[in-house]
């Protein structure tokens, strides 16, 4: 069993559009049994993908042991993706993670699932917190989704510098450029920094997801954005495959 963070300092940069279509990815085109949690009280990948819309904002109480994970597992609305939804709760959740005082509370949660899944995907808030501390401490591999501009290129220094200073062993990183256009002068020039780097496109056929509420592959599947997130997978399968 692996897990996939996809993290950000930044909002809106495509996490949650990265988080739905690896899992997709996983389940379709690696046939893993996946689990996709979102760990965002925005529920972006939730309204997403649930079923189930009854919101018991219970998503917190898995993380004060007050609940079992397992029970809060679900079928998503995709074949071969199942989801742990979030819901408002989760807005405690790094006031919880400080009190409780475990640092790997996380990683030890994700470890009882390893029976049942292959591959679990986090969706996760953003922010330097005591949350995005559980997930890099817990992820075999953390994306990182970058729009080519300077701003995002320095909050992706601003992680590294801090996993850095607090030492100790994380996961790799991996950096991905998101929502790419490629008429404008400043992606080429960003992009240019870091010519290895996967990238995924700026794409209608990404924002109708919302609109379908599905994953890309689900509707798209031979547009560049449905290949680029396949391309990106398969990178991913790669990295975990040498750890
Ligand atoms: N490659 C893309 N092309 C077009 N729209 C995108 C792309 N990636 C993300 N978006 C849109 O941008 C918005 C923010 O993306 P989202 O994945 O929700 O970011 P985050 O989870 O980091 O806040 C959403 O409306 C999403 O549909
Ligand atoms: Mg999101």
């Amino acid at each position: 069993m692996a897990t996939v963070a996809v993290y950000s300092l930044k909002g809106g940069v495509g996490k949650t559009t990265f988080a739905v279509n690896l899992a997709w990815a996983a389940a379709r085109n690696s046939s893993r049994r996946t689990l996709l949690w979102d760990l965002d009280p925005q529920a972006a990948s939730t309204w997403m993908l649930s079923a189930d819309h009854s919101g018991r904002d219970e998503a917190q109480a898995i993380f004060s042991r007050e609940v079992d994970v397992e029970q809060l597992i679900r079928p998503s609305t995709v074949e071969g993706i199942d989801l742990i939804a979030a819901d408002t709760s989760l807005r405690g959740l790094d006031r919880l993670f400080f009190q409780i005082g475990k640092k790997k509370r996380l990683a030890r949660l994700i470890e009882k699932l390893s029976r049942n899944y292959d591959r679990i995907i986090l969706d996760c808030p953003p922010g330097l917190t005591e949350t995005s501390e559980q997930v890099l401490r817990a992820a075999d591999v953390v994306v990182v989704p970058v729009i080519p501009s300077p701003l995002s290129q320095r909050a992706l220094g601003e992680v590294a510098r801090y996993l850095v200073q607090n030492g100790g062993s994380h996961a790799p990183i991996l950096p991905v450029y998101s929502m790419v256009d490629r008429r404008r002068s400043l992606h080429r020039a960003a992009m240019e920094e870091n010519p290895d780097w996967p990238i995924v496109p700026m794409a209608s056929a990404v924002e109708m997801m919302t609109s379908k509420r599905l994953p890309i592959g689900e509707f798209a599947v031979s547009s560049p954005a449905a290949r680029q997130f396949a391309y990106l997978w398969q990178a991913i399968e790669k990295r975990l495959a040498k750890q």
